[in-house]
């Protein structure tokens, strides 16, 4: 070892040292403790956690959003069309647009985090047991009057031959589902999805719905687009028309 590079090792380490030790002066964060600009947050479960768990559950279920923790649901609708939902949100409904672009807070790279995580946390790669999978998007309008008899083979017996709901059991009651009110809140893909995925946690079946054995029924793509467009015939344009009344009755 020369001189010269002892002299320039020394000064390495000792020049090393001072900048460590500039680490703990005082006041200076620690490693680790330091909070990132929101946009640096690039991991699935806190990203999720503060921007979806108050509406859709804080494991993806169990919120008064539709559970998004629904293998089935995640295999049909895949990380381009949720990305696209997260990015805008659902015009006319609860879901905001959580992009920049769409006014929101998110990076397209973590919509993108979100999209993909959800499937990674809990999506199922044999979810479809098999079965084809049903277009998480409908490419035509369907017929409400065919949709009223597919409702009465696949759904009547939950949720009465009308759709106005009825009592399964003592725990279990299903709401209507053609009042307008309800209709006003929901997206006919918001119905689709669920039609497609089930509510697996309330004993709602998917769209193969749960007759098995000889016989054992799956509705087609058909039946589906259908019974949406039944259910959405009972919309109103104008829900509840709150306006219009109390403009009826000045006091
Ligand atoms: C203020 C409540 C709220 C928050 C917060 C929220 N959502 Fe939603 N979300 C909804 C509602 C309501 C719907 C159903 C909208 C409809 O009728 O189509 C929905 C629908 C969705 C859908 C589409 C479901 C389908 O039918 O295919 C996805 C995907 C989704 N949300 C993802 C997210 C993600 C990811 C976040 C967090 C970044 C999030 N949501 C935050 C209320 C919310
Ligand atoms: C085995 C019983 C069962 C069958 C069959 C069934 N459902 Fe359901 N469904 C439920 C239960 C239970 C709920 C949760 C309670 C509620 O929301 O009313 C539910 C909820 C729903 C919801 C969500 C309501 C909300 O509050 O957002 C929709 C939409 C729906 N069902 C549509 C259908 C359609 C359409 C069919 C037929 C293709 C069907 N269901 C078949 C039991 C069933």
């Amino acid at each position: 070892m020369t001189l010269r590079s002892i002299i320039l090792s020394f000064t390495c380490i000792t020049l090393g040292l001072a900048i460590a030790g500039c680490r703990d002066a005082p006041g200076k964060p620690a490693p680790g403790t330091e909070i990132g600009r929101p946009e640096q947050l690039l991991s699935f479960a806190p990203l999720y956690r503060q921007n979806c768990s108050g509406c859709h559950g804080s494991d993806g279920k169990g919120g008064a959003a539709m559970s998004l923790a629904n293998p089935v649901y995640l295999a049909t609708a895949g990380v381009a069309d949720m990305e696209r939902i997260t990015s805008v949100g659902v015009a006319g409904t609860l879901m905001p647009g959580f992009s920049k672009h769409a006014g929101g807070m998110l990076t397209d790279q973590q919509v993108h985090i979100l999209a993909q995580g959800m499937l990674i946390a809990w999506g199922k790669p044999d979810a479809l047991g098999g079965s084809e999978t049903i277009a998480y998007e409908s490419s035509s309008l369907g017929d409400a009057a065919e949709g009223h008899k597919a409702f009465t083979v696949f759904c009547a017996r939950c949720h009465g031959q009308d759709g106005a709901g009825s009592t399964l059991d003592k725990a279990t009651r299903t709401g209507s589902l053609v009042d307008p009110a309800y209709l006003s809140l929901v997206s006919d893909q918001s119905l689709r999805s669920t039609i497609i995925a089930g509510l697996p946690e309330q004993g709602m079946p998917d769209w193969r719905s749960d007759f098995s054995g000889p016989g054992a029924m799956a509705m087609t793509q058909q039946e589906i687009t259908d019974t949406v467009a039944w259910l959405a015939s009972h919309r109103l344009p104008t829900p509840g028309q709150p306006y219009l009344a109390r403009h009826s009755n000045p006091d």
